[in-house]
């Protein structure tokens, strides 16, 4: 296991909100060490409930904002850290987004085939007539044809037709991590399933790996190698994904399991603001889950629990699991 698909040391992002004197301070990514080494590709499911810092720590791999402290590695490159440099052609080739709403990734006042054939310039570097056969070749990977892309506005497209074009253009650099941020939670259900597999396929047939981004447990478990469930900018378990959704250990796992009947749901989204109890949650010392925690003891309101390494490599973030 020599290569590092992802590694964050001690990644921290605080974000104030509101005023000078009346300000909320949340800790969107507290402390989180997330390490997965493989060879061969993999993907690696980030779930949790909304607010867990999942697009945070997204963000942070892309090189879209900066941590408060820390660093960050993915596939050898720094993306966060003593040392980083100036975001790098190198970088972009490597590491490519996907993000949640294939809209608001393509303006509506051009093309589609615009931002492939930028792509293929700017990023993976390539002239005219390779572009032209790279731009063919990951189209027809994602289902599509050139013939049916060209010269259309994203508002000629489904969703789902539209998001295979994001996804077709992430794999023109031929990325070695694609960073996908709920990527299939704007698709009509009945093809979120052709997404997810073509993340299989892509997989397989590029050895892209993914840091896939989900509220939705039955396809994270249907695709993924490894899991990390978030919990208010906390990791609380991290392991092989059939063994963490089959035994979760952590309470906040099996809480998330337990409210869904069978890993075929997804669990509810909330888009509710967070009251202000929540909000200190994201300032406890302790565990963060405490208060919702069945297992809670004294301990927890004050000790941090450690990654706690069980036999089979997994860790959960627990006193008492
Ligand atoms: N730009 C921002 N300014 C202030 N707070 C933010 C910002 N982005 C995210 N947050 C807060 O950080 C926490 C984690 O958010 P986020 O990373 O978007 O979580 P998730 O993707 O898991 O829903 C939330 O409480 C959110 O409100
Ligand atoms: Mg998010």
């Amino acid at each position: 296991m020599t290569n590092t698909v992802i590694r964050t040391e001690q990644l921290n992002k605080v974000y104030r909100i509101g005023g000078l004197i009346r300000h909320v301070q949340i800790n969107a990514l507290d402390d989180v060490n997330l390490t997965v080494m493989s060879d061969e590709p993999v993907i690696v499911s980030l779930v949790g409930e909304s607010g867990s810092g999942k697009t945070t720590l997204a963000k942070v791999i892309l090189r879209l904002i900066e941590p408060t402290s820390g660093s960050a590695v993915v596939y050898d490159h720094l993306v966060a850290g003593p040392g980083i440099k100036p975001v790098r052609q190198q970088f972009l080739s490597a590491v490519q987004p996907i993000f949640q709403n294939p809209f608001e990734a393509f303006s509506s006042y051009r093309p589609v085939d615009a931002y492939l054939r930028l792509t293929a310039r700017r990023i993976r570097q390539l002239d005219r007539d390779e572009g032209e056969n790279a731009i063919k070749e990951a189209l027809a990977s994602v289902g599509l044809k050139y013939e049916d892309v060209r010269g259309k506005y994203p508002n000629q497209f489904s969703g789902g037709e539209l998001q295979r074009v994001s996804v077709a253009r992430a794999l023109i650099p031929r990325p070695d991590i694609i960073i996908a941020d709920e990527p299939v939670s704007m698709i009509d259900a009945s093809l979120r399933m052709n997404v997810v597999n073509l993340f299989l396929s892509i997989k397989e047939q590029y050895k892209t790996s993914f840091l896939y981004i989900t509220h939705d447990l039955a396809t994270a478990y249907y695709i993924s190698d490894y899991i990390a469930v978030m919990y208010r900018g906390t990791i609380v378990e991290f392991g092989k994904a059939r063994a963490v959704l089959r035994d979760p250990q952590h309470p906040y796992t099996r809480l998330l399991l337990d409210s869904i009947p069978e890993v075929k749901k997804k669990w509810e989204q909330k888009q509710i603001a967070l009251s202000d109890i929540e909000t200190k949650e994201y300032r406890f010392a302790g565990c963060k889950f405490r208060n919702r925690c069945p297992l809670a003891q004294e301990v927890c309101s004050h000790q941090r629990p450690p990654a706690v390494k069980q036999a089979d490599g997994r860790e959960v973030y627990c006193h008492f699991a």
